[in-house]
């Protein structure tokens, strides 16, 4: 069988030629970087439970009308998606102070905030993904203001879905990073939530205890990441089979 054609290497994925125009082939490594992947390391298995729960949460907002690249998933680690053109923005939204809002503004983590706070980095590995303002993303043509207010409309969305998903399961959601792309039908231009949703791009506190679930356990050295990643997925009810 002839090898499909890499598109792009990143850090925890690669992106394939997809089958049909406008498909691409979604491939989750088990590679976990930290701290602009200062810190490295291969867990076992990250890449096939981050490609089921990453369907679950894509599968569900398809589901709810929130526009998402997922179409379906091929096997263990690769998944079909849409091609899109990813705006190079990070969208965090916080409902609780945590990482970087915390050390910038010295609110203790946990706190909880008075609203889901929106944020955008920008999207650039040399300079450490810069948090930019709307200023920023106006001035420099990142994305119009309607862009912006599409894009958050879709993170809040999102924020809702996931905080009522993850509760259900006795899980905090913290924050979260999405990134958005363009698609086009014809002239009209859409706005999708693109990349993954998985531990690697939450913060996941178990709502009893405090646990983390999520990437922290791996940039703050708390335990096994694979064992909080299939926490998370045993109480989604997506634990791959053979896992
Ligand atoms: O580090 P910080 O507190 O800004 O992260 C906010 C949220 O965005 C966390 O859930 C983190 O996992 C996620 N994030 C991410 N990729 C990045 C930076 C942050 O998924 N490059």
């Amino acid at each position: 069988m002839a090898r499909r054609k890499k598109i792009y290497e990143g850090k925890a994925k690669i992106l394939y030629e997809g089958p049909e125009p406008g498909t691409l082939v979604q491939y989750f490594k088990d590679d976990a970087t930290a701290f602009n992947a200062e810190k490295h390391d291969v867990i076992d298995g990250k890449g096939v439970l981050n490609n089921r729960l990453s369907e679950f949460f894509m599968t569900g907002l398809n589901n709810i009308g929130v526009p998402t690249h997922f179409i379906r998933r091929l096997n263990m680690r690769e998944q079909l998606v849409r091609a899109c053109e990813i705006i190079p923005l990070e969208v965090v939204v916080r409902n609780f102070a945590a990482g970087s809002m915390s050390r910038r503004l010295g609110i203790d983590e946990g706190t909880p905030l008075p609203r889901p706070i929106v944020e955008y980095y920008f999207k650039d590995d040399k300079l450490g993904d810069p948090l930019v303002t709307e200023e920023h993303i106006a001035a420099f043509g990142w994305a119009s203001q309607q862009d912006l207010d599409d894009m958050v409309s879709l993170a809040l969305r999102v924020n809702d879905f996931l905080s009522g998903v993850m509760m259900a399961v006795g899980i905090r959601l913290v924050d979260f990073k999405i990134e958005i792309g363009r698609v086009y039908d014809g002239d009209f231009q859409r706005l999708i939530v693109a990349d993954e949703i998985s531990p690697d791009s939450c913060r996941l506190w178990d709502l009893q205890t405090g646990q983390r679930l999520d990437k922290d356990v791996f940039r703050r050295d708390l335990g096994d990441l694979s064992d909080a990643y299939t926490e998370v997925a045993r109480r989604l009810g997506v634990m791959p089979k053979n896992a």
